[in-house]
């Protein structure tokens, strides 16, 4: 099975949350169930100089404004098709935004380039080799499905939603700029409540779609998670299915981890949590540690973790955060480090990111909502105990420490519902006397480290559809 994954970012070569851990993984996952998958990315500077072996396979005197290529070559063990195009992708910053903070102006452009070639390859191949399922994800591969259909491209089409939030809309002025077909400007095509949206195009074209847990796959049909797009969400209903997440359990390995003091059970877990003291001058404390690796947005709940602060330290508990974002949150979360038993660092680190997980007592993850997550499941897998908002992904991968599951010794961390201030300073509460009680505490560690959180049977979910849609 052929299969060309299209993606604006891809672990490790570019990465500004979890699409790019999944886009990075699915190869390799893939790859045992048969599936050969190539990943057709942005010639970014990081991916140009990450890229080895590259060799030209296409060439366009014009696209989107200047002149590119298609390379095919590897990096990072991915087998990768990168679009090089300085116009649309050799400058500084991020893939999204500039060093200024803001958007690129032309980032309709710069995706749906990404989008057409994307169809291009499935219309005429690359070289010599010719896809038989087109999977995108998220927008910025939204337009891909309009492109195939004027090409008259026949592969079929895979859509997987990591955030609906993100609708990559776009001014009707820009319709003959972005080369789609005027026609299909309305409700049945790419039209988004007056506007250009490249997700909507692919939420309507794609033959299949995706999102990254089958409780993220429920609540986008619904008007509270659906943000505007849950009418589409039912109206497509029989072609969605939500396939949850796994991690690289590789790089997430407690035994094997070269960024920590490595541990295979929760007892031994200790010298991190010392270690992460150590470093974040964080004195000793009867309570939890409890840490945060997270974008700061509004999506996260960070704002409800700085309204029951008082309380987690009431009971001699402790914070430490790392994450960055919203100027207003980090500001807040600078200040709560002024107490002694919080602390904080603004920034993106990776190997502080293992070190925080391998360290802590509990993981936060207070999501509104959380389309799949990982944090949690890394967490998991390093006897870091997770209190979750009950939605999403973190409801479908964490079993809530209710008396029941207590009872039966099956519980691997604490849910809260609804996501408010009160029914997390409930959580944290429950999560303290959790804490106290050591051997239900233990209990709960051994669980959570002993649950799957690979991606054998999701890598057997995409390849089953994968061949479904080819049957
Ligand atoms: P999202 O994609 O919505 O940000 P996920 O939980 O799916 O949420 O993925 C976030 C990824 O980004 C995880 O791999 C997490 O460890 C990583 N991450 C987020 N913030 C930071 C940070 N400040 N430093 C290091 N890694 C981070
Ligand atoms: C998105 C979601 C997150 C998910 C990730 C990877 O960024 O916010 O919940 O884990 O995509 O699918």
């Amino acid at each position: 099975m052929r299969v060309l994954s299209v993606a604006s970012e891809c672990a490790p070569l570019v990465k500004t949350g979890g699409l790019a851990d999944v886009v990075g993984a699915l190869p390799g996952a893939l790859a045992a169930e048969g599936v050969r998958m190539r990943v057709l990315l942005p010639g970014y500077p990081a991916v140009m100089a990450a890229l080895r072996d590259a060799a030209p396979v296409l060439a366009f005197d014009q696209l989107f404004g200047g002149p590119a290529r298609l390379l095919a070559g590897q990096a990072a063990g991915l087998d990768l098709l990168v679009i090089e195009a300085a116009h649309l992708y050799d400058r500084p910053g991020g893939p999204y935004l500039g060093s200024d903070g803001r958007d690129w102006p032309d980032n309709p452009e710069r995706f749906a380039a990404l989008s057409w070639v994307a169809a291009h390859i499935c219309a005429h191949g690359a070289g010599d080799w010719l896809p038989q399922v087109l999977h995108g994800h998220d927008w910025q591969a939204g337009f891909a499905t309009e492109y195939l259909r004027a090409m008259g491209g026949r592969v079929a089409t895979v859509l997987t939603i990591h955030n609906i939030a993100f609708t990559g809309s776009t001014d009707p002025g820009r319709i003959a700029r972005l080369g789609l077909d005027p026609a299909r400007f309305h409700a049945e095509g790419y039209e988004f409540f007056g506007a250009v949206s490249a997700l909507k195009a692919g939420l309507m074209g794609a033959d299949a779609l995706t999102t990254v847990s089958p409780s993220y796959a429920e609540e986008l049909m619904t008007p509270e998670f659906g943000m505007g797009l849950d009418g589409v969400m039912r109206h497509r209903r029989e072609a969605l299915t939500g396939i949850l997440n796994g991690i690289d359990t590789q790089v997430w390995n407690p035994v094997t981890d070269p960024l920590i003091h490595p541990f295979g059970t929760p007892r031994s877990k200790s010298a991190n949590k010392a270690a992460l003291r150590a470093e974040l001058g964080l004195p000793q404390a009867q309570g939890p540690l409890c840490v945060i690796v997270s974008r700061m947005t509004h999506q996260k709940g960070l704002d409800l973790v700085l309204q029951v602060l008082p309380d987690l330290l009431a009971e001699d508990g402790q914070l430490a955060l790392l994450g960055s974002g919203d100027p207003e949150l980090e500001t807040a979360f600078r200040a709560a480090a002024a107490d002694p038993n919080v602390a904080v660092r603004i920034g993106y680190d990776e190997a502080l990111s293992h070190r925080m997980i391998a360290g802590g007592d509990a993981i936060l993850v207070p999501s509104r909502f959380e389309p799949c997550g990982l944090t949690q499941l890394y967490a998991l897998r390093y006897g870091t105990v997770p209190l979750v908002a009950l939605t999403g992904g973190l409801a479908d991968t964490v079993i809530n420490a209710s008396p029941a599951a207590l009872a039966r010794g099956v519980a691997t961390g604490i849910q809260f519902t609804p996501v408010t201030a009160g029914s997390l300073r409930n959580a944290v509460a429950r999560l303290c006397a959790l804490y106290k009680d050591q051997k239900t505490w233990s209990r709960l560690q051994k669980n959570a480290m002993a649950q799957p959180v690979g991606w054998d049977q999701s890598a057997k979910a995409y390849a089953a559809l994968y061949a479904r849609l080819t049957a």
